[in-house]
């Protein structure tokens, strides 16, 4: 049977996996490389970090796999969106790439919007606002900031991209990332030239863009005898690791939604087509799916701020979870289990570093808002899993006020681990949750891609339903929904008192 490898080039590390082409898993890896913070704010990686990410997480996976490189018959790539590599014209890369949580390009989010006509006709022309972690203002910055290095940029790259010229010597990217550019009209799934003209682009920087599953290089000998594979194995679009991540899980059509919680937490729902919110809390961004678009709410610091507690307060937990060969997390979840719903009137703000949605607020700051004598550890934690759960609901409430249907809310990430989290989520959603046989995420849906587009399978829907399906489902318990029904509106309410102070405190704090 034929092999497709999903490689994910993530934040943390770029996993590849291999999928036979009737879905099994065959073998995994991850290859983890450093996040570098020069200022407060900023957010850089090495290109070249992934480059060997990828080589040998690949060459892992053959050999933990066992697997005849022969068989290998498509490649899928995913990644971390809005990142920007710098290529000069000798295609050296020229200075660290500014990743998708990088906040310093405020001002270049401002002067987007002036250059366009304002935020409505910027909507109009490419489905989105202008937010500081999306690509567009990080060319405006380098253009700003860096004018010598602008002026020897010859290619601008995402994430993934940089990947693929390295497999294939290609410049290409597909219309699921290259939406996250802000420089795509995502309606028409092609580059947008007005756009470009009034920001004064020049559309030679971009690399041609393809459907997700089209194969848009092959390997080259180079790369090829790197990776340990034969030169030409086809290497297709693939996605951003939100529309891969959601092709993973199935939400190749409408109705069913997706709920991850990661670091950061997305709710994806898969729309036939393009709709946009007026106030742009939402992002609408091209599917992997071809022909098709999506709707997605992207929370900055969700299973980030348990990870956050954990690092910073949970060393009892991780001393005591070493010795009991468990997770540090089981032990923290079990103590929040001992706070009741809506932990006695403890909030927590999960907005560690900014928010997108629906907020799109780089300055705001995480906070506790409400604490007694009567708070302890337990309601701590507990406060912390509801912020991020109740930050996941904003976005939920926004997609359900653009009358996008909803009958299937599938969860997965970090957050769907627990049996807890995922009660917490049926609950706080007001709606039953269920998981699938697949947690592979991206790198997954990538290699389906890489499985559709070499002719595996007919088309992505296809190949989703030969593959995934669902497993177990978490029923809300209608009295927790009740309470936190009750609850949530303080939450909105309290980032509406503090959102004037934040600007002064990220002031305050880097000074
Ligand atoms: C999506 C987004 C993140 C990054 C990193 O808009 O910013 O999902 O792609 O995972």
């Amino acid at each position: 049977m034929s092999v497709f490898l999903g490689i994910d080039i993530g934040t943390s590390g770029t996993k590849t996996l291999a999928m036979r082409e009737d879905g099994a898993i065959l073998a995994k890896d991850t290859v983890e490389y450093p996040l570098y913070t020069p200022r407060p704010g900023w957010s850089e990686q090495n290109p070249e970090d992934w480059w060997q990410a990828t080589v040998q997480s690949v060459q892992a996976v053959l050999k933990k796999g066992d697997i005849d490189p022969g068989e290998v018959k498509g490649i899928g790539l995913s990644g971390q969106m809005h990142g920007s590599v710098f290529l000069d014209a000798d295609k050296n890369v020229i200075r660290p790439a500014l990743l998708w949580n990088d906040q310093r390009t405020q001002a270049e989010c401002e002067e987007i919007e002036s250059r366009a006509g304002g935020r409505s006709a910027l909507i109009d022309m490419v489905s989105n606002p202008a937010l500081t972690g999306f690509t567009a203002p990080k060319i405006l910055w380098l253009r700003n900031n860096e004018p010598d290095n602008y002026e020897k940029t010859k290619q601008v790259l995402l994430p993934k991209d940089y990947v693929r010229f390295r497999l294939t010597g290609e410049f290409a990217s597909e219309v699921s990332d290259a939406s996250g550019t802000l420089l795509l009209d995502v309606k028409n799934r092609s580059w947008c030239q007005p756009l470009l003209d009034k920001l004064e682009i020049d559309n030679a920087l971009l690399p041609e863009v393809f459907e997700s599953e089209v194969v848009s290089g092959t390997l080259s000998d180079v790369a090829a005898s790197a990776l340990g594979l034969p030169s030409g194995v086809a290497v297709v679009g693939g996605g951003g690791d939100q529309a891969a991540g959601a092709v993973g899980n199935g939400i190749v059509s409408g109705g069913t939604i997706s709920a991850t919680m990661g670091t950061s937490g997305v709710v994806f729902a898969h729309s036939d087509e393009v709709q946009t919110d007026p106030e742009g809390r939402v992002h609408t961004f091209c599917h992997a799916v071809n022909g098709q678009w999506h709707v997605m709410g992207c929370v900055l610091s969700a299973g980030g701020s348990l990870q956050w507690y954990r690092n910073q307060f949970g060393e009892m937990e991780s001393a005591v979870a070493a010795g009991m060969d468990t997770e540090a997390y089981e032990l923290m979840t079990a103590a929040a289990d001992k706070a009741p719903a809506g932990s006695e009137g403890l909030y927590f703000l999960p907005y560690l570093t900014g928010e997108r949605t629906p907020h799109c607020d780089p300055y705001a700051r995480g906070a506790w808002i409400g604490l007694s004598l009567r708070h302890g550890r337990p309601h701590m934690i507990r406060s912390v899993m509801e912020g991020a759960t109740y930050a996941m609901r904003d976005c939920l409430e926004i997609i359900k006020g653009m009358n996008i249907p909803i009958s299937q809310i599938r969860v997965s990430g970090g957050g769907a681990r627990s049996a807890f989290w995922r009660q917490l989520q049926a609950d706080i959603y007001g709606q039953d949750i269920c998981v699938t046989n697949s947690d592979e995420g991206p790198a997954y849906g990538v290699a389906l891609l890489a499985a559709t587009g070499t002719g595996a399978y007919s088309n992505v829907v296809e190949a989703c339903s030969a593959t995934i399906s669902v497993t177990d489902s978490t029923a809300t318990s209608a009295a927790t929904k009740a309470a936190y029904d009750k609850a949530y509106p303080m939450y909105g309410q309290l980032y509406r008192s503090l959102k004037n102070d934040f600007p002064n405190l990220a002031e305050l704090a880097d000074s």
